[in-house]
């Protein structure tokens, strides 16, 4: 027995589908070319914005540093700048180290050993940020370490705190050697 269409249902001229449901698929198929096209618009528009979040080449070279150790002499310190910020290097000689040792005992206004603050005894890394409100401490004052020009805190030669209104030490960056002879800031 043939099949035929009801007279109420045209059909295509090549198929015997009813052109409703040609309508139905042609709606489906362009709801779904503007999904794709608005999710490649937004796309296109997040892309700038997503990649304006990365942090820029220079701003990735500062992330860490390194610091030749051999161009600080014995007993000096050095200033590098790690992400903006001052950091101090300090080649303590024998003397130095005693002293920041023997600080230990005496620095009560923000405790801590000199042993806790160094990776290695001779070398002192610490930001070069007083921690009162952030000036730039310049070495001298009278506990061997540094002294800050705008209200004059005192740090020792371990940075710690020793005369306010500073109430803590110089910070400790993350910082490690690479070799004896370099170490990376950051
Ligand atoms: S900012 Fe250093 S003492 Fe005030």
């Amino acid at each position: 027995m043939s099949t035929h269409t009801p007279h109420n249902a045209p059909t295509t001229a090549d198929d015997d589908t009813p052109l409703g449901d040609v309508d139905a698929e042609r709606r489906a198929l362009i709801v779904n070319a503007t999904k794709a096209f608005g999710l490649a618009g937004a796309a296109c528009v997040a892309l700038p914005f997503i990649s304006s979040m990365n942090p820029s080449r220079s701003v990735k070279a500062m992330a860490t540093i390194d610091v030749p150790l051999s161009e600080i002499p014995l007993g000096d310190a050095k200033t590098y700048l790690w992400q903006g910020k001052p950091v101090f290097v300090w080649h303590r000689n024998a003397e130095q180290i005693a002293a920041a040792q023997q600080g230990d005992a005496t620095a009560t206004m923000d405790p801590a050993k000199d042993a806790d603050r160094v990776q290695k005894a001779e070398w002192l890394v610490v930001m070069g940020v007083c921690s009162h409100l952030g000036c730039v401490p310049m070495r001298g004052g009278d506990h061997g370490g540094w002294r800050c020009p705008c209200h004059g805190s005192q740090f020792d030669d371990s940075g710690r705190v020793r005369v306010g209104p500073a109430g803590t030490n110089l910070e400790v960056p993350p910082y490690r050697f690479l070799d004896d002879a370099t170490i990376r800031i950051g």
